[in-house]
């Protein structure tokens, strides 16, 4: 069997992700011919069901380079979960034989949590039925909640962005004097982890410099102790600049905003409009708010360069591991501090899939509304370094990739 390598991507997209793909793509080109041809999956495991993949040969290097540096997922996501095998075989039979249709030896899945439960299941059921597969899992989520990993690719970037965002409109927000107070709620996304949100910290070089506060979602909501130090915070500097994540609670554990669910996927969001109406209800302060949304997973512009170095070396990885018949998912050790300094390392899927890694205690400061100083220094390397894409008449010179679809060798198919 000619050893075809098949790459697809899954989940919330990020800046970088598509720097992995640059990764896997150049390190496949780089071993020659111990890999054939090498596949995307268009919109991730739902492409390799439908049989819709697209051949990376038509990628020039110069588009390589610009895949690089370009946000997005260039071969189309997905949230959608593999069924177990007990419950679906069929789904199995099909997936399997999209692979075997197109001589697939290494399947490289660059998602986060839930997709390494995707890896895991596919790796356990080709190795059920006697397919020579080797699945290695590249982990990307702004989220940065996937376990035993110093870090994901993606996180660094978006927290670049949103840290640069609230150092910029704490000065917006210094500016301007009225004789009421003044708030500004900016939410950030993270579901049930406060990573991105803790992030903001690093915006503020001194005392009373935005972020005046932080609601992390670990941090169960305590509305009257928040309002107090709103109030605090007013008097001192004028203006109170907050950051919200995505799933803050309530002291019930409750989600204390949500968009809507959909097959049991909820779609976060108006945690930052709620906590704004408060605060100019309670406390009759002129109050802004901003929801950070997908700019901050898109934002290329700004990428870091450390998470651009490490999004590229993890789909290097995967290569060099898939090549090595090792699967499992690749994470990222920190040799050092300061200096920074990491590796690349591989995880077993079991030890990944489906956990979440929430801040650790130490990691949030003792009064609940912020970050520690340790949580400081750990975030402050992944942000460092400027890695700009190229810009033309002003604006960033991103690839619209538009390769040709693979001619299908088997009947059509749907989930
Ligand atoms: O990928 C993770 C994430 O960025 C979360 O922080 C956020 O809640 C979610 O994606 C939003 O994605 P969707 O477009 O599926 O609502």
């Amino acid at each position: 069997m000619a050893k075809n390598l098949l790459y697809a991507q899954s989940g919330g997209v990020t800046a970088v992700i598509n720097a992995s793909a640059a990764g896997v793509i150049t390190t496949a080109r780089e071993v020659g011919e111990r890999i054939g041809r090498v596949f995307a999956a268009r919109n991730g495991i739902l492409g390799v069901l439908r049989e819709i993949l697209v051949d990376t040969a038509g990628i020039s290097d110069n588009d390589l380079a610009r895949l690089r540096a370009t946000p997005g997922g260039a071969f189309g996501s997905c949230r959608f979960d593999l069924d177990p095998a007990e419950r679906n075989p069929a789904q199995y039979d099909r997936l399997f034989a999209v692979l075997a249709a197109h001589e697939v030896a290494y399947f490289l899945y660059n998602g986060g949590n839930g997709s390494m439960e995707t890896c895991r299941q596919i790796q356990a059921e080709a190795d059920a039925r006697g397919y020579p597969l080797t699945v290695v899992g590249v982990p990307k989520t702004i989220d940065n909640d996937i376990v035993h990993t110093d870090c994901c690719p993606g996180f660094g970037s978006a927290a670049k962005y949103l840290a640069t965002s609230v150092r910029e409109v704490g000065l917006d927000l210094a500016a301007m004097t009225t004789s009421g107070g003044r708030a500004f709620v900016l939410e950030v996304m993270g579901r049930n982890a406060g990573w991105l949100a803790g992030a903001c910290a690093l915006a503020a070089e001194g005392p009373g410099q935005a972020p005046h506060l932080i609601l992390l979602p670990e941090v169960p909501f305590d509305e009257p102790a928040f309002m107090r130090r709103v109030q605090a915070v007013v008097e001192r500097v004028g203006a109170c600049a907050i950051v919200v994540a995505e799933g803050l609670r309530g002291p019930d554990g409750r989600i204390l905003a949500m968009q809507r669910e959909n097959k049991g996927y909820i779609q976060l969001g108006g945690a930052g409009e709620v906590i704004a109406d408060r605060i100019a209800s309670s406390l009759g302060y002129k109050v802004h708010y901003a929801v950070a949304d997908y700019l901050q997973r898109a934002a290329r512009h700004i990428a870091s360069k450390t998470d651009t170095a490490q999004a590229f070396a993890v789909g290097k990885a995967a290569v060099r591991r898939a090549l090595a018949g090792s699967c499992g998912v690749i994470g990222i050790k920190r040799i050092s501090g300061h200096p920074y300094r990491w590796r690349t390392i591989q995880l077993p899927f079991e030890k990944v899939a489906n956990l979440e890694r929430k801040l650790p205690p130490d990691f949030i400061a003792k009064d609940g509304f912020g970050v520690s100083d340790d949580f400081r220094a750990w975030c402050r390397p992944l942000i460092a370094g400027e890695d700009p894409p190229r810009f033309v008449d002003g604006l960033p010179d991103y690839l619209h990739l538009d390769l040709p679809l693979e001619p299908p060798h088997l009947p059509g198919w749907q989930p």
